[in-house]
């Protein structure tokens, strides 16, 4: 059987109340609208078309799937209308944008329903039993119609059974049906639900996994989503042999890759684009981005890595540590406040207590390449375009501003001196008593 998916992404997202409308919002790191789209993809349909706003569509990877633009959002039927075009298959199915945790399971069992017209309605429990879904109206058991909750009675309002806003139609009827529907007078909008005025051969498919089709439509919604992908992520990574000692406090993107024997400890926050060796261990209170993590690898207390960093086998940053585009070698270590930026740094190599790679000149970034087997002094700043070669040692305290050759020690600063019975006589002078 031929299926396209219709995804409706156009509405206003007011209830939101954010400049981003809700399908860029993300979850996990991945945008709301792209849920549904990888979801639909597993399903193997003939085609995939987002209807969207025109100022939408630039915002968001696109790239594998039909659009097409609902220039105002008139409401859920006005928007399938400018799907009609690109259907070219026997049934469509028709899903919301906003709706990011529903799975390929349900959408397959639609899909393979075995009446021409099926929607999805769940059960709420109790305590959800206050939300403005649609609900579906039942005659015997049988399909009689849907209520939008802004149109519905008291009585209607306490029915359990809520429209999901997920529908298999035969796209023949869709065709015929959608043009006929009329303005609700209530809102002003074109309903969707209002196409089952005609079409009334509808099977009710009844799932009680509410959270399924849990929808986006305020920030509150959308905190909620976040925590379930988290609980079902934490689960994933422990189910893999990822240690974490406490699951609730750490955060990871729908694309992290950890391997086994990871030990996560306490308050980390794991962006996009993260990958974690075997036997490494992230210390508490680290927020870590876009980086490679090899093997048995020291990261935090309190650390910050992002812009593309790599951390070889053995490699260690300490607490208040910052690392931003930078590649550390084997066994390379920064363990104490320090930033390290745009630089390359070799095996073996020691970084001292305080240094600061000074990569940025107020216009311009530059790099930093420090060698195997380096020890750099604490408090050192490094100043680039700067290159410090293999062996090399910096005294602390200094400012380098050119280059070191192989095993040379550098020593940039100003002379200590010493004056015997000098402190005395400041002593003095600061309490005012005559020298
Ligand atoms: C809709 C259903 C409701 C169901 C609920 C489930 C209608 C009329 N109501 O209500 O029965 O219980 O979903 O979550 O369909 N959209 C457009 N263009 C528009 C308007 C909306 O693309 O002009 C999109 C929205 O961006 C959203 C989806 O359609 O992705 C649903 O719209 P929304 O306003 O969220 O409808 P609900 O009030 O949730
Ligand atoms: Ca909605």
């Amino acid at each position: 059987m031929s299926v396209d998916f219709v995804i409706l992404a156009a509405g206003n997202s007011s209830r939101m109340r954010s400049t981003t409308p809700k399908f860029f919002h993300t979850i996990a790191g991945k945008p709301v609208i792209r849920y549904i789209i990888e979801t639909a993809h597993e399903c193997n349909p003939k085609d995939i078309i987002v209807v969207t706003r025109d100022e939408l569509k630039n915002n968001v990877n696109f790239n594998d799937i039909t659009v097409t633009i609902q220039p105002n959002p008139l409401g859920t039927a006005d928007a399938v209308r400018y799907a009609l075009d690109a259907l070219s298959s026997e049934y469509t199915i028709i899903v919301c944008g906003d709706m990011p945790l529903i799975s390929a399971e349900h959408l397959r069992n639609l899909a393979n329903n075995s009446s021409e017209n099926a929607l999805i309605a769940m059960t709420l429990p109790l305590e959800l039993q206050h939300m403005p879904y649609g609900r579906v109206v039942l005659n015997n058991g049988k399909f009689e119609k849907i209520v939008e909750y802004k149109n519905a009675s008291d009585a209607e309002k306490s029915i359990a059974l809520a429209n999901t806003g997920v529908y298999k139609i035969k796209t023949e009827l869709l065709k015929k049906y959608i043009p006929l529907i009329e303005k609700n007078t209530v809102s002003g909008e074109f309903y969707l639900t209002d196409i089952f005025k005609f079409i009334t051969d509808v099977e009710v498919i009844q799932s009680q996994d509410y959270e399924a089709f849990h929808g986006i439509n305020t920030m509150q919604d959308l905190a909620k989503a976040e925590a379930f992908v988290q609980s079902k992520l934490r689960q994933q990574f422990m189910a893999n042999g990822v240690k974490l000692i406490a699951p609730e406090t750490v955060y990871f993107s729908h694309d992290t890759i950890i391997e086994n024997d990871v030990v996560i400890e306490p308050n980390v926050i794991i962006g996009n684009n993260v990958k974690i060796g075997a036997g490494s261990r992230i210390y508490a209170f680290s927020h870590i981005q876009d980086c490679i993590i090899a093997q048995n690898v020291e990261i935090g207390p309190f650390a910050r890595i992002r812009g593309n960093s790599r951390f070889a086998d053995g490699s260690a940053i300490g607490n208040f540590v910052e690392v931003k585009g930078s590649e550390f070698g084997m066994k390379t270590k920064a363990k104490h406040l320090t930033y390290i930026g745009d630089t390359t740094i070799g095996e073996h190599t020691n970084i001292g207590a305080g240094t600061i790679t000074c990569n940025y000149d107020g216009v311009k970034k530059h790099k930093t390449t420090v060698g195997d087997n380096v020890f750099v002094g604490s408090n050192t700043t490094l100043i680039s375009p700067i290159t410090v070669n293999d062996g090399a040692i910096i005294g602390a305290g200094s400012t380098i501003t050119e280059d070191i050759p192989a095993n040379t020690l550098a020593i940039a600063r100003k002379r200590q001196t010493n004056y015997p019975n000098g402190a005395e006589k400041v002593w003095n002078k600061k309490k005012g008593k005559s020298v």
